[in-house]
């Protein structure tokens, strides 16, 4: 194994989170927020020689897992070409993609030859006119559709993010676990940040006494198997075949732990998800500079990396939004 690349706090970056655009097919509230404007150029955009070259030098340096993100990634034209280009990167041992699944329908088949492993996506509801008044557009049959048609690929397994909002889709989490039980997908309930609409959290839930009465419900357990490299905890069924996972970055965070920093479409790495250090890619790639020059700016930006987020300190502090991050 590659050695790994280490911050400040001794934690081992293995996880780079890449974002292809920062443009959506949708408004989720907590992402992005409706009527926003402020999109990245094209010229700033990495082209894909950019980001092969980058992406390679993160795995030289101890890098073993890439998640593609955006926005919604499917919208950058030729993603699974990338795809297959970064499978290629001697080092990688897992290379996945996180989307809403609105355009997977077309593109299912090209990123499972491509070589992209694992799918996430986000489904935040089973109900149209909540899919709709959430994500500001009625998408629900095209979403359902491109998770069957991942799963008819082989895509396995496929976890669908549901953000659990208070007042929102908290009266759905059963059905969400049972739909996603019966079809053989792993249900990860998400507590909202706050890095969409206002950045106020309004729409925060604490997901602990909902895993407790899910854990009654289902009579769950927790699940010792590593599902992924991301920050949930995982919980299965008596007959080990149902798995909820959540994610809880309030009420129980996981910053100790974080092994990843995550790459924006043009080019900035960003070193946490609420916070704003982070160091430019783009200027030293274009300058035309070596290999060596990228490897000690890599070294130097992982220096940057902060102890943890401050969504419980300033909940109303809004850093960025969620789209031009990159979840
Ligand atoms: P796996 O490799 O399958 O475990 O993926 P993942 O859970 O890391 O990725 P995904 O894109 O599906 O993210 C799911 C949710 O976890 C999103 O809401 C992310 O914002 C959140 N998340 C992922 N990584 C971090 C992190 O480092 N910090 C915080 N606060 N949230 C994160
Ligand atoms: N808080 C928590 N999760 C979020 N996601 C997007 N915005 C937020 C937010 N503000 C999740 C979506 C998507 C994943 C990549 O990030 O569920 O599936
Ligand atoms: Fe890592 Fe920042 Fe996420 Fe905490 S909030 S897990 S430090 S990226």
């Amino acid at each position: 194994d590659q050695a790994p690349l280490v911050d400040r706090f001794g934690r081992s970056i293995r996880y780079l989170r890449v974002s292809v655009t920062d443009r959506c097919d949708l408004r989720c509230s907590y992402c992005m927020p409706k009527g926003f404007h402020g999109f990245e150029e094209p010229e700033h955009w990495l082209r894909f020689d950019e980001v092969e070259r980058l992406v390679g030098a993160f795995v030289r340096a101890g890098v073993a897992r890439v998640r593609l993100t955006g926005g919604e990634p499917l919208l950058r034209r030729n993603l699974s070409e990338l795809a297959a280009r970064l499978k290629q990167l001697d080092g990688l041992d897992d290379l996945s993609l996180s989307t809403n699944a609105t355009q997977l329908v077309r593109h299912a088949r090209a990123l499972r030859a491509a070589g992209v492993d694992r799918l996430n996506i986000s489904l935040d509801t089973l109900d149209r006119g909540c899919y709709e008044k959430l994500a500001g557009r009625d998408a629900f049959d095209a979403s359902l559709a491109g998770i069957m048609a991942a799963r008819d690929e082989g895509f396995s397994p496929i976890k669908l993010n549901m953000v659990a909002m208070k007042g929102v889709n908290e009266a759905e989490i059963e059905r969400m676990a049972e739909f996603a039980m019966r079809h053989g997908f792993i249900l990860r309930l998400i507590e909202a940040m706050p890095m969409g609409d206002t950045g106020r959290n309004t729409q925060y839930l604490d997901l602990a006494p909902v895993r407790e009465k899910l854990v009654a419900h289902f009579g769950l357990t927790p699940e010792a198997e590593e599902l992924g490299g991301g920050p949930a905890r995982y919980w299965k069924t008596p007959d080990g075949q149902g798995r909820i996972g959540f994610i809880t970055p309030i009420s129980q965070h996981f910053c100790a732990t974080c092994n990843r920093v995550r790459l924006s479409v043009d080019g900035t790495l960003y070193l946490c998800l609420g916070q704003e250090e982070k160091f430019e890619f783009r200027p030293m790639l274009r300058a035309g500079c070596s290999d060596a020059d990228l490897d000690a700016a890599i070294a130097h930006a992982i220096e940057l990396k902060p102890e943890r987020h401050e969504f419980i300190e300033a909940p109303t502090k809004l850093v960025r939004f969620m789209s031009q991050t990159g979840g």
